[in-house]
């Protein structure tokens, strides 16, 4: 599947076009993020683009908040074969396996990516995957020296063999060691990427919580799930199976958002919304749910970057309607 970029023509003059009326309306999109500041919530999840010169220009131009990269191990990985990311109708199959260039390439995708992102105030979350838990404080000690503005720690890829690799995020404690890993050797905010496949998030985010992270970042896919073609009687991903992203998960991601923001009040735990939000209307209930920042991914397939400034339009728009000056005069209003 080929990615769509920019499909929507003028896209950098309607974001300066807003953020000029916006300043003279006296809304502020902006958000912060274990201090780091965002000139919006909406972030791109990880896994979605590769880091390339030409992607961090149009990223640039697409008046996105923040980026996070896909998740880096310590050595390159491979990942499943093709095809790898399947649209079924209703959002995504995605079994990629973590396919990465490994840490040592990740560092310098990562500095490169920050000349271009952070003179406009786009933060970089990097998004840090090990097999063991002291790699994951390895790897942590090694892409701080990228010095991205936060890590991401992704315990909660569905896509695993069964018989090498676990999901860390399914066991509290395992969980919290990891973070404990992480926050021993960051330089920088952590955020902890949950699963929605267990049986309680909540205990699992107290538990991140309690062993240092900054953030929670809920929910990666769904799944693992199965598509079969018909015609062939086979799976469409080479996997077989693959996690399960896009529009029918938002019920699920919002409702982990409620849940984990709920339970953890009072806590200074911030959360990155994310799960099948595809417009304005979404990341506004991300954001009545709890949620800081929003993670955007599948909708970026469908409709390409210009869904970022699409998004941010139409969170001004509903705060305009509603006589808002700023997101946290309506943040977890669901609550
Ligand atoms: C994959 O690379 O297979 C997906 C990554 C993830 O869901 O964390």
């Amino acid at each position: 599947m080929s990615i769509q970029l920019d499909s929507h023509t003028g896209v950098a003059g309607a974001v300066h076009a807003q953020a000029e009326r916006d300043t003279q309306d006296a809304l502020s999109l902006e958000v912060t993020l274990c201090g780091v500041r965002f000139r919006n919530p909406i972030v791109l999840a990880s896994g979605i683009l590769g880091l390339s010169e030409e992607i961090f220009a149009r990223l640039a131009r697409s008046g996105i908040g923040g980026i996070t990269t896909k998740s880096c191990s310590l050595q390159p990985r491979v990942g499943w074969h093709n095809p790898t990311i399947v649209s079924w109708g209703h959002g995504l199959i995605n079994a990629v396996g973590l396919s990465n260039p490994g840490v040592e390439v990740m560092v310098e995708e990562i500095r490169a990516a920050r000349r271009h992102l952070q003179p406009l105030g786009v933060p970089i979350i990097a998004s840090i995957f090990a097999t063991t838990i002291y790699d994951f404080g390895t790897l942590a000690r090694y892409v701080s020296e990228a010095e991205p503005d936060l890590i991401e720690v992704n315990i909660s890829c569905p896509n695993l063999d069964a018989q090498h690799e676990e999901m860390f995020s399914s066991n509290a404690y395992v969980s919290g060691q990891v973070t404990r890993a992480v926050k021993r050797n960051a330089r920088c905010p952590v955020v902890v990427k949950l699963s929605p496949n267990v049986d309680n998030i909540v205990t699992i985010a107290r538990e991140v919580a309690n062993n240092g992270a900054d953030a929670i970042c809920a929910i990666n896919s769904l799944g693992p799930g199965m598509v079969l073609d018909i015609e062939s009687a086979k799976p469409v991903l080479a996997n077989r199976t693959g996690g399960v992203s896009g529009p029918a998960i938002r019920p699920i991601a919002v409702r982990c958002v409620y849940d984990i923001c709920r339970a953890l009040r009072g806590m200074g735990v911030q959360v990155i919304g994310t799960g099948g939000v595809t417009d304005a209307r979404d990341a506004i209930e991300m954001i009545l749910a709890g949620a800081t920042c929003v993670g955007v991914g599948s909708a970026v397939h469908a409709r390409g970057l210009g869904v970022f400034a699409e998004m941010t339009a139409g969170i001004a728009d509903y705060m305009r309607r509603h006589g808002y000056r700023s997101l946290d005069e309506f943040r977890g209003r669901a609550l």
